[in-house]
């Protein structure tokens, strides 16, 4: 009995001794990591101090305060550190004399909103048990380690807001990239097809050339994906129908060419389609009326034509449309059957015909823009009450009709603008009750 329980106390002093040198050796490489920042004032950091009168024999005092555990930022388990959370610290520094060996239970790092400057060392590939690295809205400059590569269980990966370049490796553990806003050139690396595992993909604001590897369309389980505002050329690969559970796919902002895939109809759980500012020609596919989900589409400034398959009228979730500046013809779909739709901007194309009676009821509207069309119809016939309206323009189109039917009941309409049609009769005294109104242009009727 005796002799087995001086063996466990014999037992627990080694842990003690060992844990305590551990303590050291974190406490020690984050004190020696701090004395090389470059503004030494910093007060969020006081507690990061090392008693090293004691440290010569810190098994004498291994919970004391100078245990880097209960320092800011930082959080342990086991006596180990596994989290350092310095976000928005006020760090100035470069990451070369981060002790990367020192940490071996280090699994989540968050240096993001810092001054962190130079490049990316290579020794982070040492951080073997990483699951999640977020060193966004720093001044990184270089390129990313090919090193990265081999913390393979990273998870989360967010280097946003840098002036980083090129690719990265072979993270297959990956479910949450994130590179944007940095100078990222070149293609999209066909090897982020092997990323299976991801769900979040951003990687807009870059300057990625080329086209977007077909490879991309094998991320089964991708929700999001973003490569809007890049340098993309070539058509939208048809492969990118395999990525069934996408509810978010911007690709706005490149220099797309060709037709829109008709295989994006088979993408049906997206929330969120935005293709405006490519190059991309043809009509809009009759495939995207099975987008059953679909809230948000833009297909805005591009060089779309013909009229619009009125399957896309079965779009019952519709909260904003923008496909102003093509050359869509024929009628004005009625896309508020769901009675939410709120933003539609189709300024700037060839549509005609009357405002169909479905939009003259759309009572969600607040932001409506028909302007410059060749729109005809006597359009205040019945014309709708829309409690949330703020702003419509049905300039440039050939309107007529007595002003005089205009209902009052929009009240919070602030600009309303219905110049260049051919309107006759006077102003009626409702307006005089648009009590928000700013701005109204019935010039040239
Ligand atoms: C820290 O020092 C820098 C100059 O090195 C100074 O600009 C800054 O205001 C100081 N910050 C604090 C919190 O004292
Ligand atoms: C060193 O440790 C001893 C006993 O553990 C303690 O009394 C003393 O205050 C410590 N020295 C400093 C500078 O904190
Ligand atoms: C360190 O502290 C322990 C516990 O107080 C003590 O037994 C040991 O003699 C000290 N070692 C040295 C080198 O002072
Ligand atoms: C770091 O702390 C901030 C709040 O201080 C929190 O929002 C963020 O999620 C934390 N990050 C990690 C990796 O724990
Ligand atoms: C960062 O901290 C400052 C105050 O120290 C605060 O004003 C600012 O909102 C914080 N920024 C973020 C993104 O949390
Ligand atoms: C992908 O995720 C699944 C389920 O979470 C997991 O079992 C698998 O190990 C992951 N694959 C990789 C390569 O990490
Ligand atoms: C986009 O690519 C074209 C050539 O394909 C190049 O001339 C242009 O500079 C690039 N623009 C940006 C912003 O990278
Ligand atoms: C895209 O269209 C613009 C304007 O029509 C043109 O200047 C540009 O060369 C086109 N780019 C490509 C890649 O076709
Ligand atoms: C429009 O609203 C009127 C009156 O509320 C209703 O009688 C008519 O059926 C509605 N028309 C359509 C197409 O929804
Ligand atoms: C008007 O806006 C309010 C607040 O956003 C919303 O609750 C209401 O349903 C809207 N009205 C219509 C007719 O859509």
């Amino acid at each position: 009995m005796l002799k087995n329980s001086s063996f466990a106390l014999f037992f627990f002093f080694i842990c003690l001794e060992s844990v305590a040198s551990a303590f050291f050796a974190e406490a020690n490489a984050l004190q020696k990591w701090k004395a090389s920042f470059i503004n030494q004032n910093n007060s969020l950091l006081k507690s990061w101090n090392l008693e090293t009168k004691n440290s010569t024999n810190f098994s004498a005092n291994p919970t004391a305060s100078s245990s880097p555990c209960n320092w800011f930022g930082v959080s342990c388990i086991d006596g180990r550190v596994n989290r350092l959370n310095l976000t928005n610290a006020s760090i100035h520094a470069c990451l070369y004399e981060f002790p990367f060996s020192s940490f071996p239970n280090l699994a989540y790092m968050d240096l993001s909103i810092n001054r962190l400057f130079g490049t990316i060392p290579s020794q982070i590939g040492k951080l073997s048990k990483l699951v999640y690295l977020d060193l966004a809205t720093n001044q990184f400059t270089g390129t990313i380690p090919s090193e990265m590569g081999q913390l393979t269980n990273l998870q989360f990966l967010c280097l946003d807001e840098n002036q980083l370049a090129q690719e990265i490796g072979q993270l297959v553990s990956l479910s949450y990239l994130s590179l944007r806003t940095n100078k990222l050139d070149g293609s999209i690396p066909v090897c982020f097809g092997n990323l299976r595992n991801l769900t979040d993909l951003y990687l807009d604001e870059n300057q990625l050339s080329r086209s977007i590897p077909s490879e991309l369309g094998k991320l089964k389980a991708l929700q999001i994906l973003t490569l809007s505002s890049n340098n993309l050329t070539g058509q939208i690969p048809t492969s990118l129908s395999g990525l069934t559970s996408l509810n978010t796919l911007y690709l706005f902002l490149n220099q797309l060419s060709g037709p829109i895939p008709l295989e994006l109809g088979k993408l049906t759980s997206l929330l969120n389609l935005r293709l405006s500012e490519n190059n991309l020609t043809g009509q809009i596919p009759v495939s995207l009326g099975d987008l059953s989900h679909l809230k948000h589409l833009s297909v805005s400034l591009n060089q779309l034509s013909g009229s619009n398959p009125c399957e896309l009228g079965k779009l019952k979730k519709l909260v904003n449309v923008c496909m102003f500046s093509n050359s869509f013809t024929g009628d004005l779909l009625e896309f508020c059957c769901g009675k939410v739709l709120e933003r539609f901007i189709v300024y700037s194309n060839k549509l005609s015909g009357p405002i169909p009676q479905s939009l003259k009821n759309c009572s969600s509207f607040v932001r409506v823009r028909f302007d410059h069309n060749q729109l005809s119809g006597n359009i205040f016939e019945e014309f709708g009450v829309y409690p949330n309206l703020t702003f419509m323009d049905l300039s440039s189109n050939n309107f007529y009709g007595e002003l005089s039917s205009i209902r009052g009941s929009n009240k919070q309409l602030q600009t309303l603008k219905i110049a260049k049609n051919n309107l006759a009769g006077s102003i009626p005294p409702e307006f005089g009750s648009l009590s928000q109104l700013h701005a109204l242009d019935l010039s040239s009727n």
